[in-house]
């Protein structure tokens, strides 16, 4: 599963840019799978299921955040805008690749209180070009941060693991799902970054009687960071609340009760600032019962995500389970 982490996370996907993205999922999916991509782009893929089940919609989002250059100067450096939720603290020496290949080193100007975070437009990207007339750079072209996937220990970091990390948990499931009573829709969502647009169409267009977000979540288990009691190497962090879903309490106890069932240790997650395609889909139509399966990461939204690969195999392991049995939300 390494290696198809690698690819996806490496591969290029700002929200609304998500092409590069969908095709290697597409190559990636088990022959004769059943797709179709909606208006958005969510890529959607339908597995159906022996009788007696539910009709479950599984999302992880292709996109990843990334920048937009808003002008050119005179001298030919870019300057930009955030697409999705874009730090300042890691940027400076950073790299990003545009859809061409053409890569831009992010600089910053003097400040004029080096003890205060500097806001986006004090930076700039320089790709190399003499000046203006040749950079070879538009207004409105977008760029992703540009790092390889590594192995840590026990650990893996790359760019985009949120939420390719989520793909790829998808992908893994598909592959090794036996029978399962349940209708399946696994979705490979957009523009999750920019405010969880392609779940809201995607989740609409299949109607799901149940809703699962796979995706990241912070950890509290750093340097003098904010509290959370969420850890890396503990296991799946099963959804309680974030700031923009509650989960529902019987799609939550039964994803704790499979976990308990199968012995696979697993976190209670509230998460204070962030949320997941879960909400989106939560309120379409007249409402569906979601709830989110959690990859915890350290970094999240840096140019080195870090995760688990233990928690990944886990979280594998418990949707496998989940989805081979009939589903009891109350
Ligand atoms: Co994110
Ligand atoms: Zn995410």
């Amino acid at each position: 599963m390494k290696e198809l982490i690698r690819s996806l996370t490496e591969c290029f996907g700002p929200s609304g840019h998500e092409e590069a993205v969908r095709a290697l999922i597409r190559r990636e999916l088990p022959r004769g799978a059943e797709t179709r991509v909606d208006a958005m782009g969510n890529l959607i893929v339908h597995r159906t299921g022996a009788a007696g089940g539910r009709r479950i919609m599984l999302a992880a989002h292709m996109d990843e955040i990334g920048i937009v250059v808003t002008h050119v100067d005179q001298k030919g450096f870019l300057r930009f805008g955030n697409v999705g939720g874009v730090l300042s603290m890691p940027l400076t020496g950073g790299r990003v690749r545009f859809a061409q290949g053409i890569t831009g080193v992010i600089g910053l100007e003097k400040l004029e209180d080096p003890s205060r975070v500097p806001s986006l437009d004090k930076f700039y990207i320089d790709v190399g070009a003499p000046g203006p007339a040749d950079c070879p750079v538009r207004v409105g072209d977008v760029a992703c941060f540009n790092r390889d996937f590594e192995e840590v220990g026990a650990r893996i970091v790359a760019k985009a693991m949120d939420d390719r990390i989520g793909c790829a948990i998808l992908l893994e499931v598909m592959k090794e799902l036996g029978r399962s009573p349940h209708d399946l829709y696994f979705v490979f969502t957009v523009q999750e970054e920019v405010g969880v647009r392609g779940a809201g169409t995607s989740g609409y267009g299949v109607e799901p009687e149940i809703a699962l977000a796979v995706d990241i979540t912070l950890t509290g288990d750093t340097p003098e960071c904010a509290p959370m009691a969420v850890a890396l190497g503990s296991g799946p962090a099963i959804k309680i609340k974030d700031s923009g879903m509650l989960a529902h309490t019987g799609v939550k106890d039964w994803l704790l009760r499979t976990a308990e069932a199968g012995g696979i240790p697993c976190q209670r997650e509230v998460l204070v600032r962030g949320t997941t395609d879960a909400s989106a889909i939560q309120v379409s139509r007249a409402g569906v019962p979601a709830g989110c399966v959690s990859i915890p990461t350290r970094y999240a939204h840096s140019p080195s995500e870090m995760v688990d690969y233990g928690d990944v195999e886990a979280v594998v392991q418990l949707l496998l389970r989940a989805l081979a049995e009939p589903v009891d939300i109350g």
